[in-house]
């Protein structure tokens, strides 16, 4: 496939080959999966995907923030099919490797040090080890957690995931003990707060509960993503997880960051964590750790690493493949894939900004980095939510070739891979703005 300065769109949306791959998708599908656009890839290359059809679109939610690289970058090709024909898989739980040690040290390293670190295959296992962690360590029974947040799917995560109540329906009941408080939202803050001391009054809800209800000395940890992706791409405000840490210390409660979506150089740090200067006991990558392989970590602090061999492990988790993958991937990072999410993000950011102008049902946009949220709002100064308008933009965007997700209740979330190039970031400011105008 050429690198096309363009998206083009040759057929009505889904395509006849596309159409007929969904139809055997519904018959035989598990009816859990989600389709909020019927697109079907072929290939992908850079930061351009075609279906199946031959149309060709512009990426601008890398399979939910997960292809950092974008599609077939020859230095992840290459570690990939090198590691592939020295050999496939081990099982890391029970044979020690080089290619993971290498990328345990590196991950240690880019992430402060003093970490021991477990792999597994995706954000939901990584939550699922650090809960372990913190109930090995501490021997308490209670998790505090917030509202809109997302840790995964699996019984034991999806108890701390909150962001929608379908996720939680029908599975009760779920891992006793997750107490969760609003997050800090500035644009649409709990409790009738102003956005300046939004932070503040959650800080002070927390409390009350340590007063009233919840034991602080029974608490093992705080979950927390360090800006909420699923909830909607929302970014705290500035100190509030510095104070938090400072009042969960006091009582040697643990602070795991959940960088599954944020980390992996998607705000132009490799932890979104750092912009705060953050220093999290536990520290959860997944997603573009890997770009598109199949590794998670968790980093826990070497004084949490009590347990014996054999109290966590997993068969697949640490693919010496995907650990290639993810090798390279973060070579990437640093020779410059981090630098430019940090600027064509606030590219980005500053483009929408002048299209709110325009298109003042654009309410909000934030995010840092190439992690940004579009929120579509019935009125601005309401700013009730639109889930519909958000659903449309999406809807709309993808007839002219560009690939978004909706995240929250009313927010398109753009999460492009990260070699995105600023003429590329233009392009997708231009056709979105045309899609604003046709309302
Ligand atoms: C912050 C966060 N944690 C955990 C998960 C779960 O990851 P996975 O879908 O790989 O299980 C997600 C997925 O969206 C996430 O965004």
């Amino acid at each position: 496939m050429s690198q096309s300065k363009h998206p083009e769109i040759k057929t009505p949306l889904p395509g006849p080959k596309a159409q007929a791959i969904l139809e055997r998708d519904k018959a035989v599908l598990s009816t859990s999966y989600v389709r909020p656009y019927p697109f079907v890839p072929a290939r992908g290359e850079g930061v351009w995907l075609e279906d199946v059809d031959g149309n060709r679109f512009l990426d601008l939610m890398a399979g939910i923030a997960v292809n950092t690289t974008g599609y077939a970058h020859p230095r992840v090709l290459e570690a990939v099919s090198e590691q592939a024909a020295r050999f496939q898989h081990l099982c890391f739980s029970d044979f020690s490797s080089e290619p993971q040690v290498s990328l345990a040290e590196r991950l240690n390293k880019l992430s402060g040090g003093g970490f021991r670190v477990y792999f597994g295959n995706s954000g939901t296992e990584a939550v699922e080890a650090a809960i372990k962690v913190v109930r090995y360590h501490t021997h308490r029974p209670y998790i505090l957690a917030f509202t809109g947040a997302f840790h995964g799917r699996t019984l034991g995560s999806l108890a701390l995931t909150s962001s929608n109540s379908k996720y939680r329906k029908g599975f009760a009941p779920l891992l006793p003990g997750v107490v969760h408080v609003p997050y800090p939202h500035p644009y649409r803050p709990p409790f009738g707060a102003s956005p300046d001391e939004v932070g503040q009054v959650i800080l002070d809800y927390v409390k009350h509960l340590f007063r009233t209800k919840l034991p602080p000395e029974e608490v093992g940890a705080i979950f927390f993503e360090p800006i909420q992706g699923e909830g909607g791409y929302i970014v705290p405000p500035k100190g509030f997880f510095n104070e938090l840490s400072e009042l969960a210390r006091r009582y040697g409660i643990l602070m795991v960051a959940d960088e599954v979506q944020a980390g992996s150089g998607r705000t132009g740090r490799f932890l979104a964590s750092e912009y705060d200067g953050l220093d999290p006991d536990i520290v959860l990558l997944a997603k573009g750790m890997g770009s598109g392989y199949p590794i998670s970590a968790i980093l826990f602090k070497e004084e949490l690493s009590s347990w014996p061999p054999g109290a966590h492990g997993t068969t697949f988790g640490g693919n010496p493949v995907a650990a290639a993958a993810s090798m390279a991937t973060l070579d990437l990072l640093e020779e410059g894939l981090m630098a430019n999410a940090a600027s064509v993000g606030a590219r980005l950011m500053d483009g929408f900004r002048s299209l709110q102008a325009e298109f003042p049902r654009l309410g909000d946009v934030r995010g840092r980095g190439l992690m940004i949220g579009l929120d579509f709002v019935k009125d601005p100064q309401t700013r009730e939510e639109d889930a519909e308008l958000r659903d449309e933009v999406a809807r709309r965007a993808f007839e002219k070739g560009l690939l978004t997700l909706p995240a929250g209740p009313s927010t398109l979330r753009l999460s492009p891979p990260l070699i995105i190039s600023e003429a590329e970031a233009d392009l997708a400011l231009e056709l979105m703005g045309e899609v604003f105008k046709s309302f």
